[in-house]
């Protein structure tokens, strides 16, 4: 049994892997720079909206097994493995920056009073955890510790179950003694029989991006299809679920849309080209993902250009600003894109979103943000839909005819059932579809 875990990074993955680690029955203490943050997880609050989040962090911090510092020195001395989950975003040149990560590792350095195992949960390109290893090695002059590479695969909005629930752990290490240690940290998964792969550490490292790149990729397919769709006049949803009944395809991730977001399809499709490039391996086909992911965000204002006529001077309702549902995030949500367009075709833009509107306004503070959908839609000549949000399936569509002024609606995700919104009164355009 490890004497402690430390996690250091509080932020989406620190936090959902000290909660979850604690849950299993470690003891566990997280470690952030931002004395805001771990204030508020001292209080049992958590920073960031993340259904279930909540419930599993009190029921840890009662426990005693849970505890949250800004001390990280002291945390790091106290325990025997360390999870790095600082974040790793994308630098100008699209390649990760490692700033966070070299900084953490040159305290753990300083810090290393006994054997430890170091675990790096973030994001990072192939080859750093030997990077780290050999910066580890030259910075305390010695071997007394192992360095192990262990993805996350946890989605917004559904992280909790992810964590508990987990198609596989993926875990790279080099000695028998690590082995051993991670295999006790995560012996609950386990005992429910979620299978473990062991291997190397750059095997653990091009795992986690090639699922990335694999799932952005099937996104982007889908939704280059659904372009062909409209075009052709068939119906995407029918494409899509037939294409699913494959099992060879699998009918996951074939939902089209205004183009993927979130903090890790965006920045680990583009470091994969990154550092494909570095090893001399053109990485054509990720390369052009990424592209037509862009042009699928900028034809969503295509769209309502052409249903609208001008849009000089006209007032869009933009219902959803996060990058999906169940998440305040809007790290690269298509909306920015979107919202950004617009303003440039001096659109007066109106938006609504059940948890993001906050985080959204850091970035785009001279928008008109409402407190419901229907605020939002006060006197607009056209409303968006850009996230998947439950609430607006519901949204009372002869309402929304009479609160706005002009009939024309483009919902992105396909929420909505075309007949019911034209029954409205509406000019209906979705995604892929009639
Ligand atoms: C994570 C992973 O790190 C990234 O590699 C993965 O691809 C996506 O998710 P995330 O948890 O979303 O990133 O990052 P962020 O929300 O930025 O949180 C990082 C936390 O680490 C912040 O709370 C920050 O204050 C903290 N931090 C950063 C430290 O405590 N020390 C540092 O030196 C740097
Ligand atoms: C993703 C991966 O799923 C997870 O394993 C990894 O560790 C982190 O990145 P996340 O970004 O939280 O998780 O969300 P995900 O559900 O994968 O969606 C990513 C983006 O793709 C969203 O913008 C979503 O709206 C979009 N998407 C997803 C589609 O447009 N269509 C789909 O069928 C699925």
């Amino acid at each position: 049994m490890p004497k402690k875990i430390c996690v250091v990074g509080t932020g989406y993955v620190g936090l959902i892997a000290a909660v979850g680690l604690s849950d299993f029955g470690n003891n566990v203490v997280g470690v952030d720079l931002d004395k805001k943050k771990i204030d508020m997880l001292v209080q049992g609050i958590s920073p960031i909206y993340e259904p279930g989040v909540e419930d599993y962090l009190n029921r840890n911090l009662e426990s005693g097994r849970l505890t949250f510092t800004t001390e990280i020195a002291k945390a790091l001395q106290e325990s025997n493995v360390i999870f790095i989950a600082v974040g790793t975003p994308e630098k100008e040149n699209e390649e990760a920056d490692l700033s966070y990560v070299e900084a953490v590792v040159d305290t753990i350095a300083e810090n290393l009073n006994e054997y430890k195992v170091i675990v790096t949960k973030s994001t990072v390109p192939v080859g750093t955890n030997r990077w780290i290893k050999e910066l580890l090695k030259k910075k305390t002059g010695g071997n007394n510790f192992d360095v192990v590479s262990n993805p996350e695969f946890l989605r917004e909005g559904k992280a909790a179950q992810d964590f508990f629930h987990p198609d596989r752990t993926v875990i790279g290490y080099e000695s028998e003694k690590a082995k051993d240690i991670m295999f006790r940290v995560y012996r609950t998964l386990n005992v429910t029989s979620v299978p473990f792969v062991w291997c190397s550490l750059e095997t653990a490292e091009l795992i986690k991006y090639a699922s990335n790149a694999f799932l952005a990729t099937k996104i982007t397919f889908i939704n280059e299809i659904a372009n062909l769709s409209e075009a052709v006049g068939a119906d995407i949803h029918q494409v899509a679920k037939s294409m699913g009944m494959d099992g060879r395809i699998s009918s996951k991730f074939l939902h089209p849309g205004p183009g993927y977001g979130g903090s890790c399809f965006p920045k680990d499709t583009k470091a994969i080209v990154s550092f494909g490039k570095k090893f001399g391996v053109k990485m054509k086909l990720i390369d052009s993902v990424i592209k037509t992911n862009e042009l699928q965000k900028e034809r969503m204002v295509e769209k309502i250009k052409k249903l609208s006529g001008t849009l000089k001077g006209k007032t869009i309702t933009v219902l959803g600003l996060a990058f999906k549902q169940q998440t305040d995030d809007v790290r690269e949500s298509p909306a920015i894109t979107i919202i950004d367009k617009l303003l440039k075709e001096g659109v007066n833009v109106q938006a609504h979103d059940p948890k993001a509107m906050d985080n959204f306004s850091k970035l785009f503070p001279d928008i008109m943000y409402c407190h419901t959908a229907y605020d939002a839609a006060k006197n607009a000549d056209a409303l968006l839909i850009v996230t998947e949000w439950n609430e607006y399936r519901g949204l009372e569509l002869s309402k929304l005819k009479t609160i706005m002024k002009g009939d024309i609606l483009l919902d992105t995700r396909n929420l909505l059932d075309p007949d019911d919104v034209k029954e409205a009164g509406f000019i209906y355009e979705g995604v892929g579809r009639k």
